[in-house]
């Protein structure tokens, strides 16, 4: 990556400034050496997301990782990022119940986890509240279409946008976010031709997922991109590693190498010096004398 870009931190009005002018990448990162690696390959931002509960912690969706967890993940990911703008996820029942608490959170993201901006689902349900973190001084991002925290909802994982009635929605959650002053929002899940129409209808840049080509940026769960992960991938997955495989062949050549005696060799031990290593006898003699053995 060029070292002068490297110098340049981004910020929430650098992002918005990139709307029809070069695309914005982003990407989640979960810890120290994954959000250090994504920084050096030179993303804009780097999302803490709540998907951290599947393809990280094992669970099956993305509603019980707590908010102290992302917090420590978020924290540790601060830790390897330079350049790249760190978003926080709020994860479900962190923003549900009260608005007060909700900006708490917000705020926890910031003041202890280093977050930079805070991500939250919703549109215009959500508008008041987003208000209300922009007055505590937090850069916020929307996420609206397919918004995993209301799977039970949606009766599972469905592309959003796919009738009449809900494409006037999406198209006034994300009217909604823009006039609230979001500075980016995710769209996730929705066809093609809304996903164009909704970037094309805001002035702040949208960061497709499952939303095809036409936003102003697109993110990828890690784990996906890396091929790190056990379900068959969605079909805007494009895999640029095979993680799983690769780490499997790894583990079985290590245990292979321990099984068979070939590691460790003697180049992979470390040594005595020869005075010390001629004295060993004598030590041990020393320990197992009269009384010692
Ligand atoms: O939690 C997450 O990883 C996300 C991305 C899918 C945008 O919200």
């Amino acid at each position: 990556m060029d070292p002068a870009v490297c110098e340049q931190r981004v910020t929430p009005a650098f992002i918005r400034g990139r709307k029809g002018a070069q695309r914005i990448t982003f990407v989640t990162a979960y810890d120290f050496p994954t959000a250090k690696l994504a920084d050096e390959a030179g993303f804009d931002m780097v999302l803490v997301g709540d998907t951290l509960a599947e393809v990280v912690l094992g669970y099956e969706t993305t509603l019980p990782v707590t908010f102290e967890t992302m917090l420590h993940h978020t924290a540790a990911a601060r830790r390897g990022i330079r350049r790249a703008l760190l978003v926080a996820d709020l994860p479900y029942g962190t923003y549900q119940a009260s608005e007060k608490d909700a900006v708490r959170f917000a705020v926890r993201f910031v003041k202890e986890g280093g977050a930079q901006a805070v991500k939250l689902e919703g549109g215009q349900n959500r508008a008041k509240l987003i208000r209300r973190m922009m007055d505590a001084e937090i850069p916020m991002m929307g996420h609206i279409g397919l918004t995993p925290q209301s799977v039970h909802r949606m009766g599972g994982y469905k592309v959003q946008g796919r009738r009449e009635a809900d494409i006037e929605r999406l198209l006034q959650d994300a009217v909604a976010l823009d006039k609230v002053g979001v500075f980016a929002m995710v769209l996730e899940g929705v066809p093609r031709e809304v996903a164009k129409a909704v970037s094309e209808e805001v002035s702040i840049p949208t960061l497709g997922i499952g939303a095809g080509p036409d936003c102003d940026g697109q993110v990828m769960v890690l784990n996906d991109l890396l091929g790190l992960t056990f379900k068959r991938p969605a079909k805007f997955v494009r895999q640029y590693l095979q993680g799983a495989t690769d780490m499997r062949t790894a583990l079985a050549k290590f245990k292979a190498d321990i099984d068979s005696g070939a590691y460790p060799t003697d180049a992979e031990s470390y040594h005595l010096p020869d005075d010390l290593r001629l004295k060993l006898p004598d030590i041990l003699k020393r320990v197992k004398g009269p009384g010692n053995n």
